[in-house]
C-alpha cells in the first residue's frame, strides 16, 4: 500500500532543511577561495547578483514543480500530465546517487579529522608532515571506508526518521549549531594579529580581475551551492503545504546560503593569512592548510575540533537531502521508508568504495579525462549532469507549464512584477546562462 505523502511540520523546518541542503562543503571549502582569487568583493557583488536572480529563479521553479506535483521527482512529471518529461526526474535521482557516493567519502574524512584533532594527531607537525599524513590516511584501504560507512549510517539514521520526524528535526538542531560554531570561528580568526591581510584578499574589490571567466565561476558556484539541477528541491518542495509563500521562502534560503559562504570566508582566510600560509581550495585547504594553521593558533586545539564538527554538520544536512529523493521514489513504489532508506543507503555506500580506493590503491585506474573514480564522478555530476538537469527544469517550468507555475507562485490573480520578472529569467536568461556553464565546463567553448 502506498504511504500517505508526508509534510514538513512548519515553514521554519522547511527553510532550515532546505538551507541545510544548500549549505555544504561548497560554501566552506570552495567559496572563500574562489572569491579571493577572482577579485574579492568585486566577485562577491557579481555572485550576489547571480544568486538572487538566476539562482533564486531556478530554485523557486524546482520547489514550485514539487509542491504542485505533491509526489517524488520521478512520478511528478506523470502526475503533472507530462509523462514524456519523466526522464528529468530519473536523471535527478541518478545524479543524487552518484553525488552521494563520493560526498559521503569526503564527509567521512571530516569525521576522521574530528577524531584525529581531538587525539592531538597533528600536534607539532609542519605543513609537509600534515600533508603526508593526509595522503597516507585517504590512501589507506580500510580506515576511510569505515568512516564513509559511519557517515552513510548517520545519513540513513536521519532519513529513516521521515520528513518532519527525521530531516526537519535534525535540521532544527544542527543548523543553529552550525551558525554558533561558524561565528565562534569568525571571532577567533579576525582577532588574530595579521588577520587584516586575509580580509583584504577576501574583501578588497579588484574590478580588474572581473572577466567573462569570473562570471562563469560565479554561476557555477551559485548552482552547486544552491543544490540546483537535481531532484532535491523538487522533492523538498513536494512536502510544502499550500499556505506557504514559495517566493519568500526561496529568498530566505538563498540569503542563508550566501551568508554562510561569506562567514566561511571570514572564518578561514584571515586565519590562513595571519599564520603566513597560502590559501587554496578544496581538500588541500581543509585537511592540510587549516590543521597547520590550527597548530600555531592560540586555542587551536579546540578550534580544530569544532571546525571539523562544523564541516561534518554541513555535509550531513546536505547528504540527507541527497538521499531523500531516492528514498521518496522507492517509498512511492510501495517500500517502507526503512527498507527504502537502508536499501538505497547500502547501494550508495558500496558505490562510494571505488571512490575511496581511487585516491589510494586504485589511483592508476582512470575514467574520464585521465581522472580516477572519485574525480570522474565529481566531474560527471558537476560539469554535465547538474547543468543539464537545471536547464531542463528551466525549460519545463518556463515554457511547458508556465501558467501552472505562475499560479503556484502568485495565486490566481494577475501575476505581479516580480512573478513576471521570474518567468522572464526562467525562460530566457537562466537557460542561456546554464548552457554557457555547460559548454565551458565541457571545454567546448572557452572564455
Ligand atoms: N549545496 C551543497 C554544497 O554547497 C552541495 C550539494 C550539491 C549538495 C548538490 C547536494 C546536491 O556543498
Amino acid at each position: 500500500m502506498k504511504a500517505a505523502h508526508e509534510n514538513w511540520g512548519s515553514r521554519l523546518g522547511f527553510i532550515l532543511a532546505t538551507a541545510g541542503s544548500a549549505i555544504g562543503l561548497g560554501n566552506i571549502w570552495k567559496f572563500p577561495y574562489v572569491a579571493g582569487e577572482n577579485g574579492g568583493a568585486a566577485f562577491i557583488i557579481i555572485y550576489l547578483g547571480i544568486v538572487f536572480t538566476i539562482g533564486l529563479s531556478v530554485m523557486l521553479a524546482e520547489i514550485a514543480i514539487g509542491r504542485h506535483a505533491q509526489t517524488d521527482a520521478i512520478s511528478a512529471f506523470r502526475k503533472i500530465g507530462k509523462p514524456g518529461w519523466t526522464f528529468v526526474g530519473v536523471l535527478g535521482v541518478v545524479t543524487a546517487v552518484i553525488i552521494l557516493s563520493f560526498y559521503s567519502v569526503v564527509a567521512g574524512w571530516c569525521i576522521a579529522y574530528i577524531v584525529k584533532s581531538a587525539g592531538g594527531a597533528f600536534s607539532g607537525m609542519d605543513a609537509e608532515a600534515i600533508g603526508g599524513a593526509f595522503g597516507s590516511f585517504i590512501g589507506s584501504p580500510v580506515a576511510p571506508i569505515v568512516y564513509h560507512g559511519i557517515f552513510a549510517s548517520l545519513t540513513m539514521a536521519v532519513v529513516i526518521g521521515g520528513v518532519a520526524g527525521g530531516i526537519e528535526k535534525a535540521s532544527k538542531f544542527l543548523m543553529p549549531m552550525l551558525f554558533v560554531i561558524l561565528i565562534a570561528l569568525v571571532a577567533r580568526s579576525v582577532t588574530l594579529p595579521g588577520a587584516a591581510q586575509g580580509l583584504e584578499f577576501f574583501l578588497a574589490p579588484d574590478f580588474s580581475k572581473i572577466s567573462a571567466l569570473t562570471v562563469m565561476a560565479a554561476l557555477g558556484q551559485a548552482f552547486f551551492s544552491l543544490s540546483l539541477g537535481m531532484a532535491i528541491l523538487l522533492t523538498f518542495g513536494s512536502y510544502v503545504d499550500r499556505q506557504t509563500n514559495l517566493g519568500k521562502s526561496a529568498v530566505q534560503i538563498v540569503f542563508l546560503d550566501t551568508l554562510v559562504a561569506i562567514l566561511a570566508g571570514l572564518a578561514i582566510l584571515p586565519a590562513v593569512f595571519a599564520l603566513g600560509m597560502d590559501p587554496a581550495a578544496g581538500p588541500g585547504l581543509t585537511f592540510v592548510t587549516l590543521p597547520t594553521v590550527f597548530n600555531s593558533m592560540p586555542g587551536g586545539y579546540f578550534f580544530a575540533i569544532i571546525f571539523f564538527v562544523l564541516l561534518t554538520i554541513a555535509a550531513l544536512t546536505s547528504s540527507v537531502s541527497v538521499l531523500e529523493p531516492v528514498v521518496a521514489f522507492f517509498t512511492n513504489m510501495g517500500l517502507s521508508r526503512k527498507t527504502a532508506t537502508i536499501g538505497s543507503g547500502v547501494i550508495i555506500f558500496l558505490l562510494g568504495i571505488p571512490s575511496s580506493l581511487s585516491v589510494g590503491i586504485w589511483n592508476d585506474i582512470h575514467f574520464i579525462k585521465g581522472q580516477g573514480f572519485l574525480d570522474s564522478a565529481s566531474w560527471l555530476t558537476d560539469k554535465l549532469l547538474l547543468p543539464i538537469g537545471g536547464l531542463l527544469i528551466c525549460i519545463f517550468a518556463g515554457w511547458i507549464i508556465a501558467p501552472v507555475m505562475k499560479r503556484e507562485v502568485s495565486g490566481d490573480g494577475a501575476p505581479g512584477l516580480l512573478t513576471r520578472a521570474w518567468l522572464l529569467i526562467l525562460r530566457f536568461i537562466a537557460p542561456v546562462a546554464i548552457l554557457l556553464i555547460l559548454l565551458s565546463g565541457l571545454e567546448i567553448i572557452a572564455f
